[in-house]
């Protein structure tokens, strides 16, 4: 057995083991111990509190985090990590005045992404995809949700999920899987809708399923790409195989698609930057997280989720990066938590709430991630010597991550 002892500025985001989200006033709280001390066994988090109460005796490891502070790892639980190519033409072309829908219109946008991912070998998908992941990790991320969706084809979207499935076996951060087939009409079945559905109930979801490549079954529910009928549908065929729903929705237009997300009992519903008084009655007192993604609003320009009325009604926010080459083309979690305070005016306390246990919450990983609490998985984050926890949304664009630890182990 391996025991590591960490001596600690500050520990935050303390819990008890029961709790696996937090909700309106309770998101301002951030529990915490000043001159800290973080026993760890192997993998997992066994004892915590005030230094002075340090276990001498042990024969254990030391790791001095004196002047830093440590937080359990983000939870990172919407992002597109694996795809291929780029999309920075694009990202010029907006520039000159194209808007996002224009550009997809045209041929670009998600479909551009998926020809170009059906040209590229599972190895070459995995090797691109691993060049991110590693970044990712460095920059504090400890628990990640990856989709499918730039496939489109059986084969492809088998391709993703295959490299999904690598991803899980060969690195020590803990990876979700969703299949996301309903991403966008491909262009052989742009007159027939339908028949794209057909084949994603009855040929795609049945592979998946029966090779166990994902845990949630999700959509793009928006004008232009899938409807609340196709959302429904979908939805209720990925539970019938036994995966856990999640929504793209509300991204540009509201129409409903919220209430059908927590009519399935959905884990997650994301982007929410629409948001009318309707979705938000329809999510009060539902298992439903709301996700913010601002860095997709950051890098689009369109609002950015309304965080101040879902969590002033009382209800909680998870904050995730929606890493992908079209609408958000960063991994970084200190960079989405930044952004959350400086232009959605949540406060530090909720920011970091939405990235740990919240974010743990929408991946349904919150029993094991996103605090410290005895018995979870020591995922955590030492920063560099900062003044106070303010200091990490405060000085935005600085990478104040000094070490990463995933199950006890130091990631270089
Ligand atoms: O979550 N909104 C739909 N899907 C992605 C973007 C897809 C793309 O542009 O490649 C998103 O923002
Ligand atoms: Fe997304």
């Amino acid at each position: 057995m391996s025991i590591l002892i960490i001596n600690i500025k500050q520990l935050l985001q303390i819990h008890d083991t029961s709790v696996l989200k937090v909700s309106g006033k309770d998101m301002k709280i951030l529990p915490k111990i000043e001159n800290a001390f973080l026993h760890i066994e192997d993998d997992k988090i066994v004892a915590f509190g005030k230094m002075e109460d340090c276990p001498s005796n042990l024969k254990a490891t030391r790791l001095d985090a004196t002047g830093k502070i440590v937080l359990p790892a983000w939870c990172d639980s919407h992002t597109h990590i694996v795809y291929a190519g780029h999309r920075e033409q694009e990202f010029v072309d907006r520039i000159h005045g194209l808007t996002y829908t224009e550009i997809a219109n045209r041929g670009g946008g998600i479909l551009n992404s998926a020809t170009v991912l059906q040209n590229t070998s599972e190895e070459a998908l995995y090797q691109q995809s691993i060049a991110r992941l590693k970044e990712v990790i460095k920059l504090g991320t400890g628990a990640i949700e990856i989709k499918s969706g730039y496939g489109l084809t059986p084969e492809a979207e088998l391709k993703m999920l295959r490299v999904i499935k690598r991803i899980k076996a060969e690195f020590p951060l803990e990876v979700k899987a969703t299949f996301l087939g309903a991403h966008a009409i491909p262009n052989v079945y742009k007159n027939d809708k339908k028949g794209y559905v057909d084949l994603i109930i009855k040929d795609m979801l049945p592979a998946i399923a029966h090779e166990k490549l994902a845990d949630f079954i999700d959509i793009f529910c928006e004008q232009g790409y899938f409807d609340l009928e196709d959302t429904d549908k979908i939805l209720g065929a990925g539970k019938s195989h036994g995966l856990i729903p999640k929504i793209h929705v509300n991204q540009f237009n509201a129409f409903g698609g919220v209430a059908i997300g927590v009519k399935h009992d959905a884990i997650s519903v994301d982007h929410l930057e629409v948001l009318n008084e309707e979705d938000i009655a329809a999510l009060k007192n539902t298992n439903t997280m709301p996700v913010a993604l601002p860095g997709c609003s950051y890098f689009l320009g369109i609002p950015y989720t309304p965080a101040r009325k879902l969590i002033d009604s009382g209800l909680p926010l998870a904050l995730a990066t929606d890493y992908n080459p079209g609408s958000a083309p960063s991994g970084n979690m200190n960079f989405v938590v930044s952004t959350a305070c400086i232009k959605m005016n949540m406060t530090p306390e909720e920011a970091i709430n939405a990235a740990t246990i919240n974010g743990a919450y929408a991946m349904g990983i919150s029993e094991n991630y996103g605090s410290i609490s005895k018995g979870k998985k020591a995922n955590l984050i030492i920063t560099k010597p900062i003044p106070s926890y303010n200091y990490l949304p405060y000085a935005f664009g600085e990478n104040l991550i000094e070490t990463v630890i995933l199950n006890g182990k130091v990631i270089a």
